[in-house]
């Protein structure tokens, strides 16, 4: 058994990292600022749930003792600038302060979901925050694996409007269309979570484009 802390991990994708965790036997922690996310399934109760902001280390390093690996889930694709939430610090510094804060608690590996290309409609911005963090965190004293999936759906999304979920999953289960989408090709959350759930623990390869998301989360 091993320990894994998941920073983000009451999100879409966090979430489902944090369940096949606990269905491999693993002790597994989240932090996110609203804590234990209102799902009611069994899995839910074997995670330690941490309510803190990242941003403030002080209260949430505890969860850093004794884990061998991080999972980094923390970002968005909408910006609130008088509040301070932007794609520079959310997309880019959260990433690089939970690696430090991964790397000097001693952890062996440290996950990073970024992306494959910038959403329609928002700033670039976006990618070059998580190309910044992708650079800023690769030569750490500890193993870097970053993910770099395009658009992910799945049912549990909170806020995917569900006709765009089921656009995307027609079109990312046609493989004739599918294939032909390259770094846009949609791909199932639980895709996205078994590559990043099998990268936390064995992390042969350092960055995971979406055909190698596709192979490592089959
Ligand atoms: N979903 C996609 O289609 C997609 C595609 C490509 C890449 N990605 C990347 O994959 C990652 C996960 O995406 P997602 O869709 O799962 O995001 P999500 O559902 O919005 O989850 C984000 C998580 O981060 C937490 N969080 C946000 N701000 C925080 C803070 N200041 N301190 C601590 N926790 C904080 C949220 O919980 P609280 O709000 O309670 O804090 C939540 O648990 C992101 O980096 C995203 O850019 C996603």
């Amino acid at each position: 058994m091993a320990t894994l802390l998941v920073v983000g991990g009451s999100g879409f994708i966090g979430r489902e990292i944090c369940r096949l965790a606990v269905r491999d036997g693993h002790e597994v922690r989240s932090v996110s600022r609203r804590g234990r996310p209102e799902v009611d399934e069994p899995w839910v109760d074997r995670v330690s749930w941490t309510s803190a902001d990242l941003f403030k280390p002080d209260a949430w390093r505890s969860r850093l003792e004794g884990v061998d690996a991080v999972v980094h889930t923390v970002g968005i694709i909408s910006e609130a600038p008088t509040d301070g939430v932007i794609f520079e610090r959310m997309n880019g510094d959260s990433a690089i302060l939970a690696a430090l804060e991964a790397e000097r608690a001693g952890a062996n590996t440290f996950v990073f979901l970024s992306a494959s290309v910038k959403p329609p409609g928002l700033r670039h911005g976006y990618l070059t925050a998580k190309r910044r963090a992708e650079s800023a965190i690769a030569d750490l004293d500890l193993d870097v694996v970053t993910l770099r999936p395009g658009p992910v759906y799945g049912s549990s999304h909170p806020t995917l409007p569900a006709p765009v979920n089921t656009v995307l999953r027609l079109i990312g289960s046609a493989p004739p269309i599918a294939s032909r989408l390259g770094e846009s090709r949609p791909l199932p959350v639980e895709t996205v979570a078994r590559a990043a759930h099998r990268s936390a623990f064995d992390p042969d390869e350092t960055l995971l484009d979406v055909a190698d998301i596709r192979q490592r989360g089959r």
